[in-house]
Formats: structure tokens, sequence, C-alpha cells
């Protein structure tokens, strides 16, 4: 059983937990796309881990972590992260796999991306300024270096320094800071050294794998919205964080994906810039209140909304989601009203599935179905029936309004704290 997992909605949505959960009846994780823009948090015991690069399957004892060819790495990133799993006592050696064709991040491309960012001024997109978006900018552009070059020094120097000219004259127009490339080249030798042993053809390992009958869990990053192709473009990553991404992203084909899981949040959360048609104040400032809702990697406070049916239900329909697991439920136990965005409004029309154009989007407006709160801690539960039976009626709602099945629910950060349906 290969299953693909991925964010039904803004990014944010539990995934790194959903996969901690899901690992101890998987043998392989891959990352197929997105990088350390990424802030997947993981619970177990006293200790929080957020991963940034690395698959949320590090935590468990010999599971395998991919990092795939369509991941844009950082390497002195990946380093640090390494590094720090180490230092708490989790070991990488033998474990961890990175793609020899994934591109590398490099500082013109984090500086590029906070000099446009700052250009765009009052229309900035909100990106995590990793340099995300110029990376896979030059993948496109067929001028990216990709990790098979940083394992061979010589050609990565070389490539480096045409790069590093090119992209000091751009930095220069729009006001940002040149680079050193003497510095940069150190910096990422030494960094290409250590992640050496990890380099490898990752897609005649994965296909070895899944003809010996391994399970292989794809852990997406991001979520619907923030697609390339299908989130609210101009506000999205520059990655396809749907299904599909699942396949490009790893060279594992279609036929050999059995199912997809969606995760939600029992709300909707987003962070950055861009339409959020289901905002809300009043759940921003409770959420807020709780401690609840601040940014894995920037620690920006996130946007809060009522869950936005409209938005599963095409989400469910891109990436066809055949489970969901929802996250968060325990966010909404102290509400007496919960509310559910089932259409929007736009121009006095009625619509059903959310528009392509931005604008459009931006001005539409949120129709409501009201929902009783179940107002009892929900965090100790572990089975659906034991459950308030108003918290039990809003899951199915929300699933059937998605139209998914419900497959795991989540009552709290930790592992434990998650029952399957
Ligand atoms: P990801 O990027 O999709 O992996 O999600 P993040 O880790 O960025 O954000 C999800 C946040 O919700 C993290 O702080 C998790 O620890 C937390 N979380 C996940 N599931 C639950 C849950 O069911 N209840 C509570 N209270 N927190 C949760
Ligand atoms: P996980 O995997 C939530 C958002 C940024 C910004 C937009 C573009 O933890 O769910 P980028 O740096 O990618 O060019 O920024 O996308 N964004 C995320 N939002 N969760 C994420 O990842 C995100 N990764 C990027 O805030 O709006
Ligand atoms: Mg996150």
């Amino acid at each position: 059983m290969n299953t693909i997992l991925i964010g039904a909605q803004f990014g944010d949505e539990g995934k790194g937990k959903i996969i901690d959960v899901m690992m101890e009846n998987n043998d392989v994780v891959v990352r197929f796309q997105g990088g350390n823009n990424a802030g997947h948090t993981v619970e177990v015991g006293t200790e929080k881990f957020v991963l940034h690069l690395i698959p949320s399957g590090i935590l468990r004892p010999g599971r395998k972590c991919v990092i795939g060819n369509g991941v844009v790495v950082d390497p002195v990133a990946l380093v640090k992260e390494i590094k720090g799993l180490h230092e708490r006592g989790i070991r990488t050696e033998g474990k961890l796999l990175l793609s020899e064709t994934a591109h590398v991040v490099l500082p013109y491309h984090s500086r590029l991306d906070e000099a446009r960012e700052n250009h765009r001024g009052a229309g900035k997109i909100g990106t995590t300024k990793r340099g995300i978006g110029p990376t896979y900018g030059d993948k496109a552009a067929r001028t990216g270096l990709r990790l098979i070059d940083l394992a061979q020094p010589k050609v990565f120097s070389k490539k480096l320094k045409a790069r590093i000219e090119e992209n000091n004259a751009i930095l220069k127009s729009l006001g940002g800071e040149p680079l050193d490339y003497a510095t940069v080249n150190k910096a990422y030798l030494e960094a290409g050294k250590f992640l050496a042993p990890y380099i490898t053809n990752s897609v005649i390992w994965l296909h070895d794998q899944i003809k010996r009958k391994k399970r292989v869990l794809f852990e997406g990053a991001q979520g619907t919205f923030l697609d390339i192709d299908f989130g609210t473009y101009p506000f999205v990553t520059s990655s396809n964080t749907t299904a599909g991404g699942a396949v490009t992203g790893s060279g594992v084909p279609p036929h050999k994906m059995d199912r997809v899981i969606g995760v939600i949040k029992a709300y909707t959360t987003r962070v950055g810039e861009g339409p959020l048609p289901s905002q809300s104040q009043e759940l921003g400032d409770l959420l807020h209140g709780m401690g609840r809702e601040y940014g894995a990697t920037t620690g920006r406070e996130r946007r809060c909304g009522w869950f936005d049916a409209v938005a599963t239900h095409y989400s469910a329909m891109i990436n066809g989601i055949d489970e969901l697991a929802v996250t968060n439920l325990d966010g909404l136990d102290t509400l007496k009203k919960i509310k559910v965005c089932v259409a929007y409004k736009l121009d006095g029309k009625t619509i059903k599935f959310p528009p392509n154009d931005i604008d459009m989007l931006a001005r539409c407006e949120p129709v409501f179905r009201t929902f009783a709160g179940w107002q009892t801690p929900t965090s100790d539960v572990r089975k659906f029936s034991k459950l308030p039976v108003n918290a039990q009626k809003y899951l199915k709602a929300i699933a059937d309004l998605t139209g998914a099945k419900l497959r795991i629910i989540s009552v709290g950060a930790q592992r434990e704290q998650t029952f399957m349906v």
C-alpha cells in the first residue's frame, strides 16, 4: 500500500503529526516538493521537533526517509537540521537519502526572494524568504544547480562562479546585497562534503523498495491552495503541492499509488498574504488566545477562519482524496456555535467552486451553515463513538461536504492523541 498524504487547505494542517503517526505502519517516507519553507511539527512525549526538509518519519527507528527530486534543498540549512537531530539523539546515517537531481537553494535565491518581496510592497506574497520561488524559477529556466553538482566539488565551483556573477547583477538592480563567490563556495563545499554520503539515485532505490513490497508514504508540504497551478495564484508557493506532485517529485508512477489522504484542520488557517474567504476575527482571537496558530517556520501569526467546505470539496477533486485526516478538533471544544462555509456569494450569485481570478475570490462572501458546539474537552478521547455527539455530527458533516471518507481524527499534538474511524 503506497499512500500520498497532502494538505487539503492552505498548509499547516498537521501533516507532520499525521505522517509520524502513520509511520508506525509504513517503511519509507518521501518528501516530493517544497523545501525548508515547510515546518512540520511532531510531538513525542515531552519532546517537540519541527522538521523543515527532513521527512517526518525520521523519529521512527528503522524507517527510511527520502528527499525526492522535486524538493529544493538548501544544503547549509539541511546540515544544520541533521546536526540538530544528532544532538537530540536521532540518527540519520543509513536512514536518509537525498535525490541527486534535487535542485540546490543558493544564497542568491533567498536574497532575490527578499528583494522581490520588498519591491512588491503592499502587493507582497508574504513568502518565507527561504529562496523557494527563485530556486524553482532557475529550475524551470534551466539555470539551476543540483545535488549531483554539489557532490562534485570542481563541477560545482565552476558552475557556481558563473551563476553568482549573473545573480549579483540582478541583485544589484533590485537593491539587494551582492554575494562573495569565495565565501559561498566554501560554505557550500563544506555542506556538500557532509551530505555526500546521503546523495544517491533515489528513483532506482525507491523502485527497488516498491518491488520488495515496502510501504511508501509520500509527505506533501504546504497545501492545495498554495499549489502553483491550483492555488490562489499569485499568492502561492512555487511547486505542485497537490497529489500529482508526488509522482513527478519522486519518479514513482501514478499506478503505484494506492490512495490519497487529505489532511484538514477542523477549521482553516493561512499564513502569508492572499484571500481567505471564511476568515473570522472571533475564531482567530480565540485560537491565538490559547497560544495556538503561530507559524512553525517563521513564527508569524496565522490568520484563522471557519472550515471552508467550498475549498476542501475542490481540493478533494484535484487530489482525488479518498480519506481524510482531521486535526485540531480540540481547537473548537469551547465554542457554543460553529460555522462552516458551504457556498460563496459572488456579486449576488451563489457559487459552489472557488473562482480562479484572485480579485473575484477576494470578493467572495462566505455562506455559512451553523452547527451546535459540544463544549466538552475532546483531548482525552480515543474512539469516535466516545466523542460528544455534536462533535461526531460536525465531523461527519465536514467529511460529507468535502466528499471523502473520515479516517483519522486528531485531538491533540501528541502521537497518542489520535484515533482511526
Ligand atoms: P504541518 O505543516 O501541516 O505539519 O503543520 P504544522 O506543524 O505547521 O502546524 C500544525 C500545528 O498543530 C502544530 O503545532 C502541531 O503540533 C499542532 N497539532 C497537530 N494536530 C493537532 C491536534 O489535533 N490538536 C492540537 N491541539 N494541536 C495539533
Ligand atoms: P507547511 O509544509 C503554510 C506560504 C507562505 C507564503 C506562500 C509562498 O508547513 O504546511 P514561499 O516561501 O513558499 O515562496 O511562500 O506560501 N507557505 C506556507 N504556509 N505552511 C507551509 O508549509 C508553507 N510554505 C509556504 O507563507 O504565503
Ligand atoms: Mg507547517
